[in-house]
């Protein structure tokens, strides 16, 4: 019996099930294959006693159109940094990738599978330069990485967006309110863009284009001076201002780039009101709800090709490289190429100027 691991790494993105589904069902038409999945992304090898789980056809039934993960995941430590509380009571990290490789051998695993994003792909190349015999499958709801056309859960992440700016429009317009919502992405625009073209957005504020608040303003006054006293703001987390810093004196709270504090809606709320622009405005952030839930069908699809594409390099040996889309095509490339190529919004790209050609500012 031949036997692969399947870990799913980083945060949750809808369609991950959908791998591991498809995964278990192109190995079950091999004869002699087992696919056994880690619980937590590696930590489940690594953990005494060691926490994995047997898929079967019968454990995957149905999954591809469950949200999450039904192995679990983790986007603390890993192999190459297993966190340890030192004696002093603060965390330290230590190397575990050795002993997680010949866990692996005694386990009789002959290849691992590691669906996750940038960090969980440089942790597959990592383990690959050691000799593992590891295959990757990119994974975010950013589709920040530019190996590949579109990510598996972008998709969802776009129409849960999308919808949250048709709910606001109402809102919005009753109240004569600038409604501000604020989407995920990291230090990608692309789901902030695309809900505001398909939300029809007034204002798009994204990382890759900085804005200035004066304009962001300017824009938004335009609107309230044709008599259509509300407007939509979609801003991505990572959206900076122009010159870096804020215009409020609480400015440093939020702080330049440190978007994992959040609050770029707030600050811009803040930042309007201080230069004396008048209207009532709200903020609204998205957060983990554009993760959660059904995966919208073309990522259901993506993720299944991802998974029966992952399974056949596992046959064919490719090892050290990741699956990836190129339309019309699910192909390979080498993790070395995937994990060093972000893919971010061109300012000069046809949707930037679709967007401008509707009327979307980008505060620039
Ligand atoms: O990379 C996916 C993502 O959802 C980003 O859009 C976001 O910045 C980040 O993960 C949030 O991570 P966490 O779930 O750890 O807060």
């Amino acid at each position: 019996m031949k036997r692969v691991l399947v870990a799913t790494g980083g945060g949750d993105c809808p369609g991950l099930n959908a791998v591991i589904r498809a995964v278990v069902k192109r190995a079950s038409q091999e004869p002699d294959w087992e696919v056994i999945g880690s619980i937590q992304s590696f930590d489940g090898i690594l953990r005494e006693p060691t926490e994995i789980k047997v898929l079967d056809e019968k454990a995957v039934a149905g999954i591809h159109v469950q949200g999450g993960t039904i192995i679990g995941t983790t986007n603390k430590g890993g192999p190459f940094a297993w966190p340890v509380k030192n004696k002093d009571g603060s965390w330290g990290a230590v190397d575990r990738s050795d002993e997680m490789i010949r866990k692996l051998q005694y386990l009789g695993i002959d290849a691992v599978i590691s669906i996750g994003g940038d960090g969980s792909q440089r942790i597959s190349q990592q383990l690959y330069e050691k000799g593992l015999n590891i295959i990757g499958v990119p994974k975010t709801i950013d589709n920040d990485l530019s190996a590949t056309d579109f990510t598996f859960g972008f998709q969802t992440a776009v129409q849960i967006a999308t919808e949250a700016v048709d709910k606001l429009v109402t809102t919005a317009a009753s109240h004569n309110r600038v409604l501000i919502l604020e989407v995920m992405g990291r230090y990608a625009g692309w789901i902030a863009l695309h809900a505001a073209i398909a939300g029809g957005a007034e204002v798009c504020l994204i990382p890759e284009i900085p804005y200035d608040i004066h304009k962001v303003a300017d824009r938004l006054q335009s609107r309230y001076n044709k008599g259509k006293g509300h407007a939509i703001v979609v801003v991505a987390e990572g959206a900076v201002p122009k010159d870096g810093h804020l215009v409020s004196a609480e400015s440093d709270e939020v702080g330049y780039h440190n978007l994992r504090l959040g609050g770029i809606a707030h600050k811009i709320t803040r930042d309007l009101k201080s230069i004396g622009f008048e209207a009532d405005i709200r903020e609204t952030v998205l957060g983990h709800l554009q993760r959660g839930g059904i995966p919208v069908a073309y990522d259901r699809v993506l993720a299944t090709q991802f998974g029966v594409k992952a399974f056949e390099m596992v046959l064919e040996g490719k090892f050290g490289e990741m699956v990836a889309y190129r339309h019309p095509d699910i192909i390979s490339v080498p993790l070395i190429d995937a994990i060093n190529r972000p893919n971010f919004v061109d300012p000069e790209c046809d949707l930037v100027r679709t967007a401008r050609g509707v009327g979307i500012s980008f505060g620039d």
